[in-house]
């Protein structure tokens, strides 16, 4: 038995929680805290970095003793102080790293230092439904689209990724640039329910490329030449409409795009991860196609689609089961603000 603590901080949620790994059992939450920092950076229009890290070092120790409190234990109960290492804002990601390597020294207990994109790979990992290796992941964050075959813990091969924008910014840029704020896409696809997904011809970039890599530059543009044709003051019924056509088009390709993938594959099972994974249109879509060829989806629980520190905590067990943490005593510590996931396997990089 033994109890993972984990921090969270790389962007702009705050996030800490205690995971429990018992030999011959899934992984159990014992606790969970978030603080999102979306209404502080709502009034620039997205996150501004220095607000950031102030902002993680308020939060991150009151969420620690929540999450402790929630779980009905204390410190003496942690076995290995997780954190996210990368990538991510380097500020954000000291404060979460910062504050570990300091609890584990004063607790004389080892850390480890978490890649962000290997906790959302495993995230659900933590539902009542958890997926079995082999399977093809979808990674769709604010930073990230990417396919990868996953072998098991620590072995993961990208099979195609964005050569431009991730997903999640094509829903954050397309919402900005009708008003609608940031984060965009929660609200975006919020609009999207009330709109008609046909009204816009809004192209699919690479949907016939053959391979498995993704651009949604093309598309932000696209949606601001149509967004300007509807002059000043557009209405709600047109912008609505705007809206769904977006997310039509976003939808259309990861779902091509990752259909093909399993395909190629050989392989009947998708995990799909990250923030952009909490869209209710793209999941339908996506059990829907991976129904017709035989395939089951597994989802994180939606409150873990995008950051939290369960993820993070969760990550860090099963690389501990896994027998492929680095632990660090020493007290010493990086970050790594772009840290490429292939440099993150087997062993520690
Ligand atoms: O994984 P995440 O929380 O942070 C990163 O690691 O980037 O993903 C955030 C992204 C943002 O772009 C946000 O707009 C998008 O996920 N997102 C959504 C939805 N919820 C979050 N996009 C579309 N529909 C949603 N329901
Ligand atoms: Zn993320």
């Amino acid at each position: 038995m033994m109890n993972v603590l984990g921090f969270e901080s790389s962007c702009d949620e705050t996030g800490v929680a205690l995971v429990a790994l018992e030999a011959g059992h899934p992984p159990r939450l014992l606790g969970d805290a978030l603080h999102s920092q979306v209404d502080m950076h709502q009034a620039y229009g997205g996150v501004v970095p220095e607000l950031a890290s102030r902002d993680h070092i308020r939060r991150v120790l009151p969420l620690a003793r929540q999450v402790l409190a929630q779980a009905g234990s204390t410190l003496a109960d942690v076995d290995v102080v997780a954190y996210t290492r990368g990538p991510g804002l380097a500020g954000a990601l000291l404060v979460g790293a910062g504050v570990a390597v300091a609890l584990g020294a004063a607790l004389g207990k080892p850390t480890l230092g978490v890649h962000h994109l290997e906790g959302h790979l495993l995230s659900p990992f933590l539902a009542e439904d958890a997926p079995e290796f082999p399977f093809v992941a979808l990674l769709v964050s604010g930073g990230h689209t990417q396919l990868m075959q996953v072998e098991g813990v620590g072995r993961y091969a990208l099979l195609g990724e964005t050569i431009d924008d991730a997903a999640g910014e094509a829903f954050d840029k397309s919402a900005k640039l009708m008003g609608l704020g940031y984060p965009g896409g929660p609200a975006l696809a919020r609009l999207a329910q009330q709109g008609n997904p046909a009204a816009f011809a809004l192209p699919r970039p690479l949907l016939h490329s053959g391979d498995l890599d993704f651009s949604f530059a093309g598309l932000k543009t696209a949606v601001l030449t149509a967004h300007r044709k509807l002059g000043p003051a557009p209405g709600p019924a047109v912008l609505a409409d705007l809206a769904a056509s977006t997310q039509a088009a976003i939808v259309d390709v990861l779902v091509a795009k990752t259909l093909r993938a399993l395909k190629q594959s050989g392989l009947r099972r998708l995990v799909v991860a990250g923030g952009v994974g909490a869209n209710l249109r793209l999941r339908e879509a996506l059990t829907a196609g991976a129904a017709r060829l035989g395939a089951r989806v597994h989802y994180p629980p939606l409150h873990l689609c995008t950051d939290n520190g369960a993820m993070i905590a969760l990550a860090a067990a099963l690389r501990l089961q896994a027998g492929l943490a680095d632990l660090r005593r020493d007290g010493a510590f990086d970050v790594r603000p772009r840290w490429p996931l292939a440099e993150a396997q087997g062993a520690d990089a």
